[in-house]
């Protein structure tokens, strides 16, 4: 376990305020701040930031703690990570050997053992091996600059060049699986994931390689193999090379679909492209987008699925605030290929051409319809409508309209109102979708917000609430709270297990905090605590509401449940009576 001491140091020099603010827009709401919630996707903030706690809570999806939990969340770190990171930024030691860190020891020996991988891949590349994969990249325009900037490597034509190397380093079978380099054979034993690849490290924003994309040289199995999750690396959390591009001194970000436009466009002289990782982009890497750039290049593939790709991620990325160009590609399949036939100067031509994604959008529209005959106008009007609902920006709208409206010489009026609708439309299924995902969200994490015992017994469950509310608000009070209330008393198995940390700190003479209690509560629980502490009844509550509450819990303590007392018989059901009876008095 780590010192309270030093949680409360470190919970003091870590300002959770500038913590957060480096991923969420902030804006102040008197004592509080407020921002778009950056754990789930919502249009209107209900995340809040309480710098007199330091802590965090957003009351749309429910997560809440503080600076560590939140750093946590965000980066996607285990509890001694974000403990370590934070303290990283404040220049503060963590104590040795004050924790249980056989999870991140396993995470660290995996990392190490990618790194040895990715060394062992690129020596590969560069010995007699390696030399018809070298005359492979060599024919694709790469220079050897390049190869070695990202690290690139080639996998043998071998089922155990890999794992023996790795076997002989001393790492495990479960290593080797573990990190997505070795498959387990039916037989026993493990066998090279990666085989006769030119392979892509993924590397992390603290230089780790964290996993590989290998591109197939020969035609068995798929072109593309990427690393599937292992306990260093989430697919859709990570983008390739923006440990580049983080840095490139730009300040948009051009993100492509595959490893080879990337390298491509880094090549060209445009260091801030990035790619996912043999997935479409997900809501997570948007956000992650998001963390970094106000406006994103989309360099897709000019084909068909690219196109459905593009529109996809342009409505992911303005979900995220992010403003969206788009890259019309002709002549060529992807950037790559635009790039190695036509040279970075019309590359770089191409990107101060890239329209907004509206305009993009709308000269594609056009181009699909005849607009010289009626029924071409009708329905490319009907497409424009449906484009037009899904663009967030109000200003965005009148102005197409107004422009398509004049173009088309159509009545203006008429098309506003048919937008108009289809804007109605929009919201309502949105807000079904969004309560949709809260529902599922809440029921995926049992016993937090779900919590049945919420909707069977309110009353006592609202009475333990306050009783916590009020030992955190009063931590003197704890001893006269034990007194009366005991764990039981909680309905709720949530709530009691948050009794149970608080009066445990309390009674032990350590301050029971959000940063202490959240060393030894799971993330959902830290939740829960900080819904239950940001609730506004429970701001100002006097030891005499606080006595109500408790006596809520002890009326409720020996009172059965109406299926137990249908069962209760001749002489235990009259001895339950009198005891209710005694107890009212
Ligand atoms: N991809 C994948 N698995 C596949 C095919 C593609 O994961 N079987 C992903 C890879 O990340 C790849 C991207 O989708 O980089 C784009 O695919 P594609 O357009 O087929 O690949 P290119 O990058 O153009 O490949 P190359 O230029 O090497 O032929
Ligand atoms: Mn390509």
């Amino acid at each position: 376990m780590l010192p309270d001491s030093f949680l409360l140091e470190l919970k003091y020099r870590a300002d959770i305020e500038q913590i957060v603010g480096a991923y969420v827009q902030l804006k102040r709401r008197g004592r509080n701040l407020t921002g778009l919630c950056p754990f789930h996707s919502e249009k209107t903030p209900s995340f809040t930031v309480y710098p007199e706690s330091q802590s965090f809570y957003c009351f749309g999806c429910g997560a809440g703690g503080d600076a560590i939990t939140f750093v946590r969340r965000a980066e996607n770190l285990d509890y001694l990570e974000a403990v370590k990171f934070l303290a990283d930024r404040v220049g503060l030691q963590v104590p040795e050997g004050s924790v249980d860190d056989t999870g991140h020891r396993r995470r660290l020996r995996i990392l190490e053992m990618n790194r040895e991988a990715a060394r062992f891949f690129h020596s590969c590349l560069m010995s007699d091996q390696g030399r018809d994969a070298r005359a492979y990249l060599v024919k694709r325009g790469l220079t050897k600059k390049t190869v070695t900037r990202f690290g690139l490597g080639y996998a043998p034509e071998s089922w155990d060049t890999l794992t023996a190397y790795l076997r002989g380093k001393g790492y495990t079978e479960d290593e080797l699986t573990d990190g997505y380099l070795g498959v387990r054979r039916k037989g026993g034993g493990v066998y090279d994931a990666f085989r006769n690849r030119i392979i892509f490290p993924i590397i992390d924003l603290r230089g780790a390689v964290i996993a590989f994309g290998g591109r197939n040289l020969g035609d068995k199995g798929p072109k593309y193999l990427n690393s599937g999750d292992t306990p260093v690396f989430k697919k859709s959390r990570n983008l390739y090379a923006l440990n580049f591009a983080k840095s490139a001194g730009r300040g948009d970000l051009i993100l492509a679909e595959g490893y080879m436009d990337v390298v491509a466009i880094h090549q060209g002289g445009f260091q801030n492209a990035v790619a996912t990782l043999g997935t479409a982009l997900t809501g997570e890497q948007a956000r992650l987008i998001a963390q970094y750039t106000r406006e994103v290049v989309l360099a897709y593939d000019s084909d068909e699925p690219g196109q459905i790709a593009t529109r996809r991620a342009t409505g992911l990325l303005e979900e995220a605030g992010v403003g969206v160009r788009v890259l019309a590609i002709t002549g060529a399949k992807d950037p790559d290929e635009y790039i190695r036939t036509y040279g970075p100067e019309k590359f770089e031509r191409l990107l101060e051409g890239s329209e907004s994604a509206a305009d993009f959008a709308i000269t594609r529209l056009r181009q699909s319809h005849d607009l010289d005959t009626a029924e071409g106008r009708v329905a490319f009007l009907q497409e424009f409508v449906r484009l037009m609902a899904d663009n967030p920006s109000p200003i965005q709208r009148e102005v197409y309209l107004s422009k398509i409206c004049r173009d088309l010489e159509v009545d203006k009026q008429a098309v506003a109102a048919q937008l108009a609708a289809a804007i109605k439309r929009k919201q309502q299924t949105a807000r079904k979708r969004e309560a949709g995902q809260l529902r599922a969200f809440t029921s995926a994490a049992p016993g937090a917000r779900g919590e049945l015992e919420r909707q069977k017994y309110p009353r006592q469950v609202l009475a333990g609430e306050g009783v916590i509310a009020y030992l955190m608000k009063h931590p003197d009070s704890c001893a006269w709270v034990r007194e009366q209330v005991e764990d039981q008393d909680f309905v709720s198995p949530g709530d009691r297990e948050l009794y149970q940390a608080i009066t445990a700190k309390l009674s032990q003479g350590h301050p029971a905090e959000v940063v202490t209690l959240s060393a030894v509560l799971s993330e959902e629980r830290v939740g829960r605590l900080m819904e239950i502490t940001t609730k506004d009844i429970y701001r100002d509550q006097s030891r005499t509401e606080a006595k109500e509450f408790i006596q809520v819990l002890q009326e409720y303590r020996n009172k059965k449940s109406d299926e137990e007392l249908g069962r209760l018989e001749g002489e235990e059901l009259g001895r339950y009576i009198a005891s209710q009876t005694a107890h009212k008095k």
